[in-house]
């Protein structure tokens, strides 16, 4: 994810500026650059790729300037090149602009500021944004910045030079964050501390619709309809390694931990409510072939093969569109049939699983029109597909996928609707489902507020052998997955079935020594789950169940049990999931095990 730094002082700013963009480089990104102020233009630097690019130009270099912005991109708009990388100039010349966040709004303003002669080299919302604020610069750079965010819909965190005020920053937030740091006759700015702790410990965490400018002589903050703020300075003793991981032990507990929020930046932009639409931008000129589909082939591996089960029983259901799930490194290799009006999605997270990306173009070769979902921006999936969706859940660094799997349901659930609308999905219907998708990051975060429950669980059962896990519907591909954490992190043998499939072999396993995961939340299988969980109670198997808010209908037969708020039966996945990352976390960390890098496995698995 994109990070920003910025340093006024008496310091020379390129090296400090190297340095906490370094700080910054395990949020991920593909591109980075600094702007300076020294003399009487804005020196730019951009290079695409790892910081030791941008190293390379800038040592030994004659900047000695004390102020600059610097930036890492994970890119969004456009893709990860030198052009698009940021600070973005202004076309005059005289404003730099680095920018965290998405305006939503950046073609409009566009087309407003191409009609006043204004003229883009990148594909970037970035640079719509600094040039609308030269649009209103007048000799007060704050005061432009504000009346160009009043005409910005969207998020951002950023900061902003002007080559005729070498002494000064200024930045707003909304959305996406940003800390002032103070130091002896220096300031920084920065979307994270870890760029900053090395100079300063004392901080000011800024927040939604703030804009304010950092100086060598103070710093000064406003809100952005210009009224005071006070907030008093934070002086922070955390070490660095344990800012870079949000305060949290591991990577994964972080990821697990922002899902309310990367479930927003799935959404955001993408449900039109008032109509009950779907926009997916990505998507927008395969529409007609989308129309035409008769048959959708999703392709993946692992936890995005599991998004794809539960993409099946989405667009199944609300879309009426034949749909096929296939293991991608199978699929490569059987000689599959693909007929004509197929549509191809490629699931992945990191857009570089070689299997997935193999079995893409197996079926683009045999005429499938192939699409991509994507967490990695510019990873070759989503370069080599012919369209598609990106997640928008920033990077994930812990091996074991969880914020991406709950974004990829996002997307299948948009996708299902989309598709619904174009085959006659009634406006109610899809108003109600937008309205509950909309409810999910609230309902997410519910969950994880009530957590202490499952790590009492996690101590029981840490040291079983083995776990089953049982769903049934589109809860089922959720007990896979359930079962896939627990054995990827811990070590634990688990295995995920169909409920009723039990009886029909596994039931022999059961005894008091096995634990059993229901995924049971109420729907249309319910009285049939809870026939299942009976047969496990029977053989003195050990029953965890999940099950919704008002059941109590399981409480009389399940040893432990796990409540989610209510949801559309559709939409439940999102939520079931959430308990089992948890357990699979908790029950790795108490064996001590190394949660973030589990034996054996590799974030990105670039061989067959
Ligand atoms: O990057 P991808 O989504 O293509 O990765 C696919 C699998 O390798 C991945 O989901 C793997 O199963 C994870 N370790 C699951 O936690």
């Amino acid at each position: 994810m994109c990070g920003i730094i910025g340093y006024v002082g008496s310091k020379e700013a390129v090296p400090l500026l190297l340095n906490g963009l370094k700080r910054l480089e395990y949020r991920g990104y593909d591109s980075s650059g600094i702007a300076l102020i020294d003399g009487p233009e804005i020196q730019i630097l951009k290079k695409k790729g790892k910081l030791e690019a941008l190293e390379q130009e800038l040592l030994g270099g004659k900047q000695k300037a004390t102020i600059g912005i610097g930036h890492t991109r994970w890119a969004t708009h456009g893709a990860p090149n030198d052009v698009n990388a940021h600070p973005h100039l202004s076309g005059n010349g005289s404003i730099a602009l680095i920018h965290n966040g998405i305006i939503e709004n950046y073609i409009e303003l566009k087309k407003t500021l191409l009609t006043k002669g204004y003229t883009f080299k990148s594909d970037t919302d970035t640079e719509v944004l600094v040039n609308l604020i030269a649009e209103f610069y007048d000799g007060d750079l704050q005061a432009a910045v504000i009346r160009a965010l009043r005409r910005v819909e969207g998020t951002y965190g950023i900061a902003v030079i002007h080559v005729d005020h070498p002494d000064e920053i200024v930045f707003a937030r909304k959305g996406s964050p940003l800390v002032v740091g103070i130091g002896e006759g220096e300031y920084l700015i920065a979307s994270d501390l870890a760029a900053m702790v090395e100079h300063t410990r004392d901080v000011v965490f800024l927040e939604d619709g703030e804009v304010g400018t950092i100086s060598r002589n103070g710093f000064t903050h406003i809100k952005l309809d210009e009224s005071p703020i006070s907030r008093s300075v934070t002086h922070i003793d955390f070490t660095l390694e344990q800012i870079e991981k949000g305060g949290y032990k591991h990577f994964m507990l972080k990821e697990i931990m922002e899902q309310p929020i990367t479930l927003e930046d799935s959404m955001r932009g993408r449900l039109l409510e008032e109509v009950g639409e779907i926009r997916l931008g990505g998507l927008t000129e395969h529409l007609d072939a989308l129309t035409r589909a008769e048959r959708i082939l999703l392709l993946a591996c692992g936890t995005s093969y599991h998004a794809g089960l539960v993409g099946e029983y989405l667009i199944e259901d609300l879309a009426r569109v034949p749909v096929e799930v296939e293991y991608a490194s199978e699929f490569r290799y059987r000689h599959p049939v693909i007929s004509p009006n197929t549509v191809s999605f490629s699931i992945s997270q990191s857009g570089e699983t070689i299997d997935t990306l193999e079995a893409m173009r197996e079926a683009k070769k045999q005429g499938a029109l192939s699409l991509g979902i994507v967490n990695t921006v510019g990873s070759t999936i989503a370069r080599e597909s012919e369209g598609g969706v990106y997640l928008h859940a920033g990077p994930e660094i812990g091996v074991a996928s969880t914020k991406a799997f709950t974004s990829q349901v996002t997307i299948f659930a948009m996708l299902a609707i989309l598709l619904g609308r174009q085959r006659g999905m009634s406006d109610s219907v899809a108003k109600e489902l937008i309205i509950a998708l909309k409810k999910i990051p609230s309902q997410v975060d519910q969950i994880l507020k009530h957590q202490d429950q499952i790590v009492d669980i996690a101590k029981t059962f840490s040291r079983a052998s083995n776990f089953l896990y049982l769903g049934r519907g589109i809860n089922y591909p959720v007990a896979l997955e359930g079962a896939l954490k627990l054995k990827e992190i811990s070590y634990i043998h688990a295995e995920g079935y169909p409920a009723a499939e039990m009886k029909h072999g596994p039931i022999a396993l059961i005894d008091r020594h096995m634990p059993v995961v229901v995924v049971a939340p109420q729907d249309k299988n319910h009285a049939k789950i809870v026939s299942n969980i009976e047969e496990v109670r029977a053989r003195d198997g050990v029953v965890i169940a999940i099950v919704s808010e008002d059941d109590h209908e399981v409480d009389r037969l399940a040893n432990h049990i796990i409540r989610v708020p209510e949801t559309h039966p559709s939409l439940m996945p999102l939520l079931t999931v959430i308990p089992l990352q948890l357990l699979s976390y908790y029950a790795a960390d108490l064996l001590n095990l190394d949660v973030d890098k589990p034996r054996n496995l590799a974030k990105s698995v670039t061989v067959e």
